[in-house]
């Protein structure tokens, strides 16, 4: 098939609502380390991997070896059978984890993973009312849809009740209109006011990211987990680290994004990057908050051999490569770059993030949102052969999230061609 034919079979077969990137969607065939190819034989530099899932690489031989090896053993099973790679990989994500994580439950997807922890803080508190972030992301099903804050991911108008919205801790377009450090922690602070006027004045659960995603890698203040925390326990509320695109050594230096932040989650949730792209979604939970399930449960492809010893393969290349220690580093690199880019062109409004975690914000003459200019740095980026990634809620920040094991020549070239689209935005 050529790329014209799978194209239009995309577009006469597929729900019309998956989007896809680029004015003319990108249609990918093959895939080695940093690199990808399209259906014409294009090359690409990946600096998005899949939405920050491919963290190793493409087809690392490591984990797809580890895969096939699987694959020829034992497939599938479902968890109401025992298997050696889901039982091996809990105790080494536990083991892993920050704080007294002790229990963890796989499934598909980050979708998956949010929901079982929001149901376990329901379980465990006998609580119903949720506190989560505007700007954040949770995922696609009705519940994270409901936690998720961007009109656009909120499709179907109906949402589960009970779940408040707090302001994010968004320095650039403080809600507030406040500066740090003068701020105080505003936006932390106001999660009082948030469950003392709009819930029943005790909750189930606060989830957030510590770097949101989706929202277009809204970087928090230091202090502002502490904060926020210490205030959700005083209302009885525990507290649910999604960690789908921070965990597992993206922003550097640790293994969990939250780890940087002084703070000990009840739970995390994880998905992405922990398995370089086979499906995989956990949620990791305290013993009392696990042992707080009522009822039994099962997931028919959750913690699957294949995904499991992905994933497991994974945390070996990660250990062994000390993936924490070299996404800071490459990510200072990176950022180091993006800095001096923004000093040069006005259309960068804002960077941000940590380690291989970085958001570029695009702004007009008057600092407003410019989607229109990551529309264009898109198409030339694509054009000299990078892959890059965006978000936040007007479309207008750039996410760039390589594979971890990128070298010092990848960043480089990403941000000679990041060079060349901002040259070629300021010049429309
Ligand atoms: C922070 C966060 N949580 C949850 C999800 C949902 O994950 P999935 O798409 O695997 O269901 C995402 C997906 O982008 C995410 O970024």
């Amino acid at each position: 098939m050529n790329r014209e034919e799978i194209v239009r079979k995309q577009r006469e077969h597929v729900y019309g609502a998956v989007t896809t990137y680029y004015e003319e969607p990108l249609v990918l065939e093959r895939g080695e380390g940093m690199r990808v190819w399209d259906a014409d034989g294009t090359e690409y530099l990946d600096f998005f991997g899949g939405i920050l899932t491919v963290s190793l690489g493409h087809c690392h031989p490591e984990v797809t070896g580890r895969m096939k090896e699987q694959l020829d053993t034992l497939g599938h099973t479902s968890t109401l059978y025992i298997t050696a790679p889901q039982a091996e990989l809990a105790e080494r994500l536990v083991r892993r984890a920050p704080g007294n994580l002790r229990r963890a439950f796989f499934t598909n997807s980050g979708t998956e993973a949010d929901e079982t922890a929001v149901l376990s803080a329901q379980m465990y508190t006998g609580r119903q009312e949720l506190v989560a972030l505007r700007h954040s992301y949770s995922g696609r099903s009705m519940l994270a849809m409901s936690l998720t804050a961007h009109n656009s991911w909120r499709i179907g108008g109906t949402h589960i009740a009970g779940i408040k919205h707090a302001a994010s801790p968004y320095c650039y377009r403080c809600a507030f209109g406040l500066e740090y450090p003068a701020c105080d922690l505003r936006c932390a602070r106001d999660i009082e006011e948030l469950i003392q006027t709009t819930t029943s004045g005790g909750i189930a659960a606060f989830i957030a990211e510590p770097i949101q995603g989706v929202g277009g890698f809204i970087t928090p203040p230091p202090e502002y987990f502490e904060v926020a925390v210490e205030i959700i326990r005083r209302y009885g509320g525990v507290f649910i680290c999604d960690e789908v695109q921070t965990g597992f050594g993206r922003t550097g230096d640790h293994w969990f994004g939250i780890e940087h932040w002084g703070v000990e989650p009840d739970m995390i949730t994880g998905a992405k990057g922990i398995a370089n792209g086979a499906p995989m979604g956990v949620t990791l939970a305290t013993e009392e908050v696990a042992a707080a399930w009522q009822g039994s449960t099962i997931s028919t492809f959750g913690g699957n051999p294949i995904s499991s010893s992905a994933a497991l393969a994974t945390l070996d290349v990660m250990e062994a490569e000390d993936i924490p220690a070299r996404s800071a580093r490459m990510g200072a690199r990176l950022r180091e770059g993006l800095d001096a880019l923004a000093e040069t062109y006005p259309c960068i409004g804002d960077v941000r993030g940590m380690g291989l975690m970085q958001g570029v914000e695009l702004v007009d003459a008057e600092e407003n949102p410019a989607p229109e200019k990551v529309a264009r740095v898109f198409e030339e980026t694509r054009r000299h052969g990078l892959l890059i990634g965006r978000g936040g809620l007007f479309n207008n920040v750039l996410r760039i999230s390589p594979p971890m094991l990128c070298s010092s020549d990848d960043v480089d070239r990403a941000l000679e061609v990041l060079r060349m689209a901002f040259e070629a935005v300021e010049e429309a």
